[in-house]
């Protein structure tokens, strides 16, 4: 039976520092709150002048995932990307990839499921190679959340940003790779977390588009409470579905939307933290960005061995949560793939 692995990661994020001493001249804030209260210490946000666009972003990191993965753009057979930011509501993200990648023979397409994207797409992807339907694929996750930021917000405009990460996934016969993904979504909540910007739910949508109060609400304390319970419920589900326990686990990488959440995550798992990645004190909430780009710089930092059991897991807006569970596989010994690929760039 054929299985889907990963094999290369990479990244990309925006050269231009937000910090939370920044912050404070922009919103009634503290970087005493925002530290205490979401563990963010900085954030990286797009700029016009540098080419970080999502298209921009999202084909850095694709990029630096095929050059480790060894394989050129021809031999991609899908793109599916992960977002909510897209530079245009159409054409899709992913074909303006595909053509700044020149990958010709590839079906590209977007996939909306808020911070939970990247899991989604993954799980496509995943699905279409066990089908048979495609052999190699690229699986974006990227989001230029700055753009509908509301900066008058300070309930939300301290969480979020910039950057992209993206995976090259394969097929193999072996027994490793993706060994299952887990998807849930409850609509019921919706109003939880929603863009306002750029859709027909909006009447009279030109009149609306030069007072625009706002392009996204956020609940945030409802939000929380239903991202630990739906996060270690899905992620319990990972375990059981694949005859694991949390001692298992080598490494969990969960969606970075706030360190308590993660920290409660990772209680609840009985999994200590020196087993759970985090890098949102340096690139806060990116959406469905956070979990490849944390997947690609712990690869690049060595923290994923072969046959490591690697458990990542998401929520987000929709409600969407999801969880997967892989058997790694890039070799980290001597000609592994890993040691011909550059470490993680230093991002300070
Ligand atoms: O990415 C997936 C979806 N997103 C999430 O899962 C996000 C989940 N939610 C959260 O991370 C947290 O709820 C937040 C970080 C958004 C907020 O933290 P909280 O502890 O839930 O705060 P709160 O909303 O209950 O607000 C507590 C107080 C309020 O003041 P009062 O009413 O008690 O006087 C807020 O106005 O904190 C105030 N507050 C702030 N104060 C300083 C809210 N934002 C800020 C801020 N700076 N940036």
């Amino acid at each position: 039976m054929q299985r889907a692995h990963i094999i290369g990661t990479g990244s990309s994020i925006p050269e231009r520092i937000l910090s939370n001493k920044d912050l404070e001249s922009i919103v009634n804030t503290s970087d005493e709150w925002i530290v205490r209260r979401t563990g963010i210490r900085e954030r990286r946000i797009s700029s016009n002048g540098r080419d970080e666009s999502t298209t921009d972003l999202a084909t850095r990191a694709s990029v630096n995932a095929m050059k480790m993965a060894g394989i050129s753009p021809s031999s991609l057979d899908m793109i599916v990307v992960g977002t909510v930011t897209p530079d245009r509501q159409f054409p899709s993200a992913a074909c303006m990839i595909q053509k700044a990648l020149n990958a010709e023979n590839a079906a590209a397409f977007d996939l909306s499921a808020g911070c939970s994207g990247f899991l989604y797409a993954l799980t496509m992807v995943n699905n279409a190679i066990r089908a048979g339907m495609c052999k190699t694929a690229l699986v974006v996750g990227v989001e230029r959340l700055s753009s509908i930021i509301n900066w008058q917000d300070r309930g939300t405009c301290v969480l979020l940003a910039d950057g992209a990460g993206a995976v090259v996934v394969d097929s193999t016969e072996e027994h490793h790779g993706i060994l299952s993904t887990h998807l849930k979504s409850d609509g019921t909540f919706w109003e939880l977390l929603y863009s306002l910007d750029g859709n027909s739910y909006v009447p009279e949508i030109l009149q609306d588009v030069n007072k625009r109060p706002f392009h996204l609400k956020m609940d945030g304390n409802r939000l929380f409470k239903r991202a630990i319970g739906c996060m270690a419920e899905i992620s319990r589900e990972a375990l059981e579905h694949n005859s694991l326990c949390s001692h298992d686990i080598d490494l969990v990488i969960p969606h970075q939307a706030n360190i308590r959440i993660i920290k409660s995550l990772a209680n609840n798992l009985r999994i200590p933290m020196e087993r759970v990645y985090t890098n949102i004190h340096k690139y806060g909430n990116t959406s469905s960005a956070t979990i490849p780009i944390a997947l690609d710089e712990a690869n690049r930092d060595g923290l994923l061995t072969k046959g490591a059991h690697v458990l990542l897991v998401s929520f987000g807006a929709g409600l969407t949560w999801g969880a997967a569970m892989l058997k790694w596989s890039i070799s980290d010994g001597p000609g592994g793939r890993l040691e011909q690929a550059p470490p993680a760039p230093e991002r300070q």
